[in-house]
């Protein structure tokens, strides 16, 4: 084969590449982004507040009131603009997300306990969860994070959070509904064959995630139907970055996290995000599953 013919090879499902959000070519224009509403990717401060109402009404509902040591935990919190909410309200909380640039911002405010880590990694991630034990008051992940983490990792996550959660405390995420981009005869003949949906190089100039200057871009997307899985990838000068999306079906979500934890009820299992109607995400609808933990913790 002639050199100048690019091999085009599916990753393995989630295989791990380097992160946007992490990245030190990426993490700061990310930061740029998630800050900046009218970029995709990114929610308008009235959408956050709707989304910290729909949070209110858990706490109200289930009478979590501020009490000593007892702490709010926001999963993934970008710069903490929901857990500030709180903490202003005299609150106690723990924000934590990937991408050290987002959480110098939340560092900014002066208020609240904010860590910079992967959540994919066990060990940092023990860590973090160790003083918590029937602490947490509400943990939450806004804005899809849950889809995007590996299924072994979603479930260690749900350990820790469950030792985390004090008695009658809330775990609440949203995500997205199976993704229907492939027509279902392709779907249906290649069931357990990697999709390649599009493959593209080009120079980016959106001054988004890449930053300002014209960076020479290589973007591939690959669809697993079996796993109703997306891989987002893109390769920039040699480094290949990748993020993972799976559609979820929120019963089956609620169901195997309820098979785990008997002592776990689901408490609101609705369409949107935290109250908020968004635009679909990959073709998939946005659906909000809420969780409460019923017994003492031992
Ligand atoms: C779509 S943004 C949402 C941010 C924030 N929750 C909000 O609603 O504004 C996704 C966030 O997840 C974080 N993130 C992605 N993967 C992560 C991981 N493995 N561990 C921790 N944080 C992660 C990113 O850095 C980013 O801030």
């Amino acid at each position: 084969m002639s050199n100048w013919v690019r091999e085009i090879l599916p990753p393995q499902p989630w295989q791990q590449f380097a992160s946007i959000y992490s990245h030190p070519r990426t993490a700061r224009t990310c930061v740029r982004v998630l800050q900046d509403s009218s970029r995709e990717g990114s929610l308008p401060p009235t959408m956050k507040t709707q989304q910290v109402h729909y949070l209110q009404k858990l706490l109200d509902q289930n009478r979590l009131k501020p009490e000593r040591d007892a702490v709010i935990l926001d999963l993934a919190c970008g710069t903490g603009d929901h857990l500030f909410t709180f903490l202003i309200q005299g609150r106690q909380g723990r924000g934590i997300d990937i991408n050290p640039y987002a959480i110098k911002v939340a560092e900014k405010r002066a208020l609240g306990n904010w860590i910079a880590l992967d959540l994919e990694r066990a060990p940092d991630r023990e860590r973090t969860f160790a003083d918590l034990k029937g602490r947490a008051q509400l943990v939450y992940m806004v804005y899809g994070t849950w889809c995007t983490l590996s299924p072994p990792t979603r479930i260690a996550l749900m350990d820790e959070i469950s030792r985390a959660l004090a008695p009658g405390g809330v775990f609440v995420f949203d995500g997205f509904t199976y993704m229907h981009r492939t027509k279902d005869s392709q779907e249906s003949s290649f069931k357990d064959a990697p999709l390649l949906e599009s493959s593209e190089s080009y120079w980016s100039d959106w001054g988004g995630f890449w930053g300002f200057f014209p960076t020479p871009i290589t973007e591939e997307h690959w669809h697993f139907p079996r796993q109703a899985l997306r891989a987002e990838m893109y390769t920039l000068g040699g480094v290949k970055f990748c993020t993972w999306k799976q559609g979820m079906d929120p019963h089956l979500e609620g169901s195997k996290i309820l098979d785990r934890y008997p002592d776990f009820e689901v408490i609101d299992r609705s369409p949107g995000s935290f109250g908020v109607n968004l635009p679909p995400e990959e073709g998939g609808k946005w659906f909000t599953l809420a969780l409460r933990k019923t017994v003492e913790n031992k």
